[in-house]
Order: C-alpha cells, then structure tokens, then sequence
C-alpha cells in the first residue's frame, strides 16, 4: 500500500542519490552489517555450487556487499545493480579495479546478461509500488534454475517502529505489507523451499527485527 504523499515527497532513487553524496551510505552499511551477516551465513553454504557461485546484490548501495562475498570462497562473479546513479559511482569509486561489476538501473525492468545462481538484496524490495511483481520478476528473469533469492526487510507491517519512516525520509513510494504477504509474494511467484525468520528480533524497544524471505528457483525435472 503506497498512500497519496506530499508533492515535496520524492522517489526512492532520487532519495537514496543524496544520501550517496552525503555520505549517508556508510551508516546503512554499519546499520545492515548483522542483518546481512546472518543472510550470508544461510545462503552462501546452500548455493548448487560451491566451488564456482555468482552473485547479484539488487539495490547495493555504495557496493559493500559486493566486495564482501567477491572475496569469498567459490565465488566466480560477483555484481551489484542500483537506480541511484551516485550510489554506483561511490560503488565504482571504491572498487575501481572492478567499476563495471556495478550497474545503474531500475530494478523493476532490469536483467542480466546471464541468470545468477545467488540473489541477495537488503532492505530494497519496498520501495516499488508492488513488491509481489518483482519478485516475480526477479524469479522470472534473474535467477538461474536451482539459484537462491534472499531478502532482508525492516520495513513491515508488524515492526511498527517503522511505520513512520516513510514520512521520516520523503519517499515517495514505501509499500507496506505483512510477513505473511510477503511469504505469499514468495510463494506466489514460483519460489520453493521458501523460508522466513527474523534478525535480532527485540534488540531494541518494539523492534521487531529484519524481516529475511528467502526461496529457490525450481530446477526442470
Ligand atoms: C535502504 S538502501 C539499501 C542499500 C544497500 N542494500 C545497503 O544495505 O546498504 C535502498 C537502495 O535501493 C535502491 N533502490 C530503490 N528502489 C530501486 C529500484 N527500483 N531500482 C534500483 N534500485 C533501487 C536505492 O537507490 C538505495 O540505494
């Protein structure tokens, strides 16, 4: 649900373009660090194949994700895609042997050259009018049969504590759902050995932690 919002209200992608040049990227990168630990940590010993994995971080920020698991054991090739045209160029700024790992694009109509075998993406699938449509996209198009899609969320119906953010940053489009429509989202679009549990549930007061969703693309039989 995306209620009408103030005209002064802007999208995500032009929202996160100043927070990259205001350097705000570091501070989610210290604020996701455990989240996104905890995410790795499942789906990196899961992927079909260990010894040579690709990787995508869908909306990466300033790319520190990319960095992280390029370095990991097994993995062949690892790329980030944004919409915020300074959040890839501080990506490529801090990764110049690597600038063309990083890609500017929407996420809704973007897709790879080749289909990934891991998809990750932290605390990026709400800011579309429709979640449900791409993770459907994301299944459709990014994933290779037997690949893995892991979200992390902290903006969801249950965590009320984040309920005002919307309002707190002027963001244009914030779509709210449960943890049960995103599961169903999962679910709907294709996804099976689907899974969800929480990040550092109650570690602060009323916080109801990140939100993680993760699936895999079915392999043909
Ligand atoms: C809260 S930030 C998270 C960044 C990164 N995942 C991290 O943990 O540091 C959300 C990011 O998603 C990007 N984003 C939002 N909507 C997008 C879209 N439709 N296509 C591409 N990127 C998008 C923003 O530009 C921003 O960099």
């Amino acid at each position: 649900m995306t209620h009408s919002t103030p005209p002064s209200f802007r999208s995500p992608i032009d929202v996160f373009g100043d927070w990259a040049l205001q350097g705000k990227d570091k501070g989610m990168e210290t604020g996701h660090a455990r989240a996104v630990a905890n995410m790795l940590d499942f789906a990196i010993p899961r992927v079909q194949s260990p010894e040579s994995f690709s990787f995508l971080d869908a909306g990466c920020g300033n790319g520190w994700v990319v960095r992280n698991v390029r370095e990991m054991a097994g993995c062949r090739m690892a790329m980030g895609v944004d919409g915020a045209e300074a959040m890839i160029e501080k990506a490529q700024s801090l990764d110049p042997e690597h600038s063309d790992s990083y890609q500017c694009a929407d996420l809704m109509t973007w897709t790879p050259e080749q289909p990934l075998d891991l998809v990750h993406s932290m605390e990026v699938f709400y800011y579309v009018e429709d979640p449900a449509s791409l993770i459907k996209h994301a299944f459709e198009q990014w994933i290779a049969p037997g690949g893995r899609l892991i979200l992390g969320v902290d903006f969801y119906r249950e965590n009320t504590v984040s309920h005002d953010w919307q309002e707190q940053c002027g963001v244009d489009t914030m779509t709210l759902l449960s943890q049960g429509e995103w599961m169903n989202a999962m679910d709907q679009a294709g996804f099976q050995e689907c899974e969800h549990w929480r990040v550092d549930q109650h570690m602060k007061p009323d916080w109801e932690g990140t939100l993680v969703l993760t699936g895999v693309v079915p392999s043909p039989k």
